[in-house]
């Protein structure tokens, strides 16, 4: 919630009493908060803005279509929001999320999501027929612009074997879940064990979670920069 004093808007943005050189008092609040699903009283910010004439901008980015909304019955001045969602949770939260909001008629492409965990059991994982033979693949790994070639014994993950020489690369669940170790296969050829972190734009784009691939090809090449 923040505060602001002198504002200059513009002339239809302007409320009765006003003028441009009015010394304005501006309330700014998100309506639901994003991280602890807060949601600040509406109507009570509105008696505050007829005691105290004070302009009241609403952030209701994470509100629209979760929570009924009219503006005309609101004492708001204005409403803003993005044009997207962001939905942050676990993975059931998010999945049932995700088909209402679809259902609701939001596209796909406007719905981003972060999942903290998955509570379902995980998929069986797949072992590919015909692993590289020998001590395993040639995997080369692209991170900053420097490239780095390791072999990854079969059974290994890229990104397990590749941090052998690249303490670097980035992770954080191990799990197939947070998309941390996102890097696109610009070689070869690979497998992934569970993906609960990518969409399937990405997908089709190359991109797989390093720390579930497994090689299938002799040599792989991964760029995490592009
Ligand atoms: S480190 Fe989280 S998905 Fe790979």
């Amino acid at each position: 919630m923040h505060t602001s004093g002198r504002d200059t808007l513009p002339k239809q943005g302007i409320p009765d009493g006003h003028t441009a050189t009015t010394w304005l008092r501006v309330l700014t609040v998100t309506w639901v908060n994003s991280f602890t699903g807060h949601a600040v009283d509406l109507d009570a910010i509105g008696v505050v803005r007829r005691r105290r004439d004070v302009a009241v901008v609403v952030n209701a980015s994470q509100a629209i279509c979760a929570r009924p909304f009219q503006a005309a019955a609101t004492a708001v001045d204005a409403v803003v929001s993005c044009g997207y969602k962001w939905l942050c949770g676990p993975y059931g939260m998010v999945t049932d999320a995700t088909a209402v909001l679809t259902e609701l008629g939001v596209e796909r492409a406007r719905i981003h999501r972060e999942l903290f965990y998955v509570e379902d059991a995980p998929p069986p994982e797949v072992h590919h027929a015909e692993p590289p033979a020998g001590p395993g693949a040639e995997v080369t790994v692209i991170l900053d612009g420097r490239t780095s070639t390791v072999t990854v014994p079969p059974g290994t993950p890229v990104l397990d074997g590749a941090q052998k020489v690249r303490p670097d690369l980035p992770f954080a669940c191990k799990g197939g879940v947070c998309g941390t170790c996102r890097a696109r296969v610009v070689a070869g050829k690979v497998t992934m064990r569970r993906n609960f972190a990518l969409e399937e734009d990405e997908l089709r784009a190359g991109y797989v979670l390093t720390c579930q691939s497994l090689a299938v090809s002799d040599a792989v090449t991964v760029d995490y920069d592009g």
